[in-house]
């Protein structure tokens, strides 16, 4: 029997380190593009997706992720008191009333894989996404990448993973896929490979950071050994899953993805948010023309 996409992960223990020394104080998840920090893109994605329980796995200094989601006292009777409720509905609505975000920690960094697996305890026996928050999806008014993704996961009861093209020379930016495309936008994996060399890359398709899995990748995490990196890869696990025929689509989503994990990637996102924006759209026209 089919279950709807439930639970989401949040892998947010990374250290952030393209973005020292603002990421000494700040988690990089909370960098803002405009006035929103890049995880609540990220959560609004998995709620809109059908999410109803949140797992953001974090370490020692992320402490602020936390206090985001969590109710803020005197700043809400404050705004409440003055009769600001525009502002009062925004602070409150960092996370819907009918969803709940769960904590746990990745006390190493020793991969993406790893720190999807300390997950395993909350996710249980279900098929669950992956949401990489560097990776900010665009859709406008239309369905979130994820949403799209858990609807094929579920017509397909499959696993099912993000993808896009990138530039040949570029490939060892990432997880590769070597796909059998089965209509315009999905294609059967099968085989994947963590960020080969251009001349070792299957293809140039290439996978972005969002997920939907089943719960089987927990026991293959557990036996992944460290991959690309010295690190525990969550590509490795999935092809394992692969080898033993398990059934992953490679889906290319409908939306544009800026990657947020790196400087220029933050500020086309900046950019492309104000311009959507008709309150700043001119602004910012009349600004990059005289620059
Ligand atoms: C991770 C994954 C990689 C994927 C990428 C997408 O790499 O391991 O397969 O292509 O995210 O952003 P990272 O960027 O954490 O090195």
């Amino acid at each position: 029997m089919s279950k709807p996409l439930r639970k989401v992960v949040f892998p947010v223990a990374g250290l952030g380190t393209r973005f020292l020394p603002a990421t000494k104080v700040v988690a990089k998840e909370m960098l803002p593009v405009l006035d929103k920090p890049l995880i609540q893109y990220a959560v609004d994605e998995a709620v809109d997706a059908g999410a109803d329980t949140l797992i953001f796995v974090t370490n020692r200094y992320k402490h602020a992720i936390a206090d985001y989601f969590d109710k803020a006292y005197e700043l809400e009777a404050k705004l409440h008191e003055k009769g600001k409720g525009e502002l009062l509905a925004l602070v409150q609505g960092t996370l819907p009333r009918n969803v709940r975000a769960v904590f746990v920690t990745q006390p190493e960094a020793l991969g993406l894989g790893h720190a999807v697996l300390c997950a395993k305890p909350v996710v249980g026996d279900e098929p669950f996404g992956v949401v990489l928050p560097d990776d900010l999806i665009w859709n406008g008014a239309g369905k979130g990448a994820l949403r799209q993704m858990a609807e094929l996961a579920d017509a397909q009861q499959a696993g099912v993973i993000a993808v896009e093209e990138v530039p040949r020379d570029e490939t060892d930016k990432y997880g590769i896929v070597d796909a059998t495309p089965v209509d315009e936008r999905s294609a059967r994996i099968r085989y994947m490979v963590e960020k080969p060399k251009p001349a070792a890359a299957p293809s140039n398709l290439a996978v972005v950071g969002r997920y939907v899995l089943p719960s089987r990748i927990f026991s293959l995490l557990e036996q992944t050994t460290p991959g690309a990196g010295g690190e525990i890869q969550l590509t490795d696990a999935i092809e394992a899953l692969l080898k033993e025929h398990g059934k992953v689509l490679a889906y290319r989503f409908e939306g544009t993805r800026f990657d947020c994990g790196n400087k220029a990637g933050l500020v086309r996102a900046t950019m492309h948010m104000a311009m959507q924006d008709p309150s700043l759209a001119p602004t910012v026209r009349d600004f990059l023309n005289a620059l």
